[in-house]
């Protein structure tokens, strides 16, 4: 997508300089754009942990570049294997809820082994690491296609007036290699000359919605109004949503979504007001052995003073105040599961389907011997 009407992907190796990786830095977005050097496995596992690279899509990206950074790093190590193997659990611990991370180590350990020597085994990292994005920003333009037909839905229901949908956290470009996965089909959708409008919840504590989404639907001219977390349920009584349209970090293959804390509140809402709310996610971030969301998802918990302290620009530099008295305890779960029950559709890069078991295997049935019977 255009930042100042220059395309960029978020994630990608350096011009001249095979052995470094790029990414937008976000964490001081929108105030300030930045590019930044991974050139080690911790540079990338710090990157990850962080949160300079974010969201499902390019977290898993990301881990596909680390694990091609550490072949080479490893080449100049006594053990070759038990260097990349470890760089292996050392990206994977860094997001436990994201089931991309794990997904393209994985991948990437799997075609390492592949190689003969260890320059082939360095070529294949960079090839599958180099497939794992194009791949991703793939999948996300096929999820704009499929989403658009569900917005059209909506735009010839109404009055021309324009369709209003409402997000949650950032599962835009920023969160994926490019598109992103929630706003794929609003961008789908504004690119056609339909009328759309999109609320945006600023999504506490790290107001990924308030300082992504909200800086990438302006990059593309996309009309938008950012709302405190806890407008949407009022916005929805008085028919102001026609629909939601969320990410997620994880959906186990019987629909159970985890995503980002409070998504579960805004789906609630949405079904206590017939409120259809969509679910937006390429295949990678399908978890297809946890039955149970709820139950088995691992859900992230960090520092609390990403709750008690707000950043934010002031005199022009980016600035971290305190919010909270000095001594208040704060806790700070990252995600939360929202129930198949409680979700109309899954927008895949394959098609629409019911958050349910038989469904999303009907679209996706070289995993159902993997681990499941239905
Ligand atoms: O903690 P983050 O910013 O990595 O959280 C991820 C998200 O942005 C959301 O949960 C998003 O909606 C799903 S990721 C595509």
């Amino acid at each position: 997508m255009n930042v100042n009407g220059k395309h960029y992907r978020t994630i990608w190796v350096k011009e001249g300089d095979e052995s470094v990786i790029q990414i937008i830095d976000q964490r001081n977005l929108p105030h300030e754009f930045i590019v930044e050097d991974l050139a080690s496995v911790d540079d990338v596992a710090k990157a990850i942990k962080e949160m300079h690279v974010r969201g499902a899509g390019l977290i898993g990206a990301s881990a596909g570049y680390g694990m091609y950074i550490a072949t080479l790093e490893a080449s100049k190590n006594d053990s070759f294997e038990r260097f990349v193997n470890e760089s292996g659990e050392k990206l994977t611990s860094t997001r436990p809820t994201s089931v991309n991370l794990e997904w393209a180590v994985k991948r990437q350990l799997a075609a390492i082994k592949k190689g003969s020597s260890i320059k082939e085994k360095i070529s294949i990292a960079l090839k599958t690491a180099n497939e794992i994005a194009d791949e991703d920003a793939g999948f996300c333009k096929r999820i704009g296609k499929h989403g658009l037909k569900i917005i059209e839905e909506i735009n010839r229901g109404g009055k021309g007036e324009s369709v209003n949908v409402l997000t949650h956290c950032n599962a835009g470009w920023l969160a994926f290699v490019d598109y992103g996965s929630a706003t794929a089909p609003i961008y789908a959708a504004f690119d056609k000359g339909i009328k759309i409008h999109v609320w945006v919840d600023e999504t506490r504590p790290r107001n990924q919605g308030a300082r992504l989404t909200a800086w990438e639907l302006g990059q593309h001219g996309v009309p938008h109004t950012v709302i405190p977390d806890n407008v949407g349920g009022h916005l929805m009584q008085h028919g102001l949503v026609d629909m939601v349209i969320v990410g997620t970090d994880r959906t186990t293959h019987t629909g159970d979504v985890a995503n980002k804390i409070g998504t579960y509140l805004k789906a609630l809402a949405a079904k206590n007001n017939n409120v259809p709310f969509y679910v937006a996610l390429p295949s990678s971030t399908f978890d297809w052995k946890m039955k149970d969301g709820i139950k088995e998802i691992p859900i992230e918990e960090r520092g609390s003073d990403e709750v008690r302290y707000i950043r934010g620009l002031w005199n022009g530099e980016i600035r971290k105040v305190l919010l909270t008295p000095k001594n208040s305890h704060a806790t700070n779960y990252a995600f939360d599961v929202t129930p198949s029950r409680l979700v109309t559709g899954l927008i895949t890069e394959r098609g629409v389907c019911k958050a349910d078991e038989k469904s999303v295997m009907d679209l996706y049935p070289e995993h159902r011997t993997e681990y499941n019977e239905i």
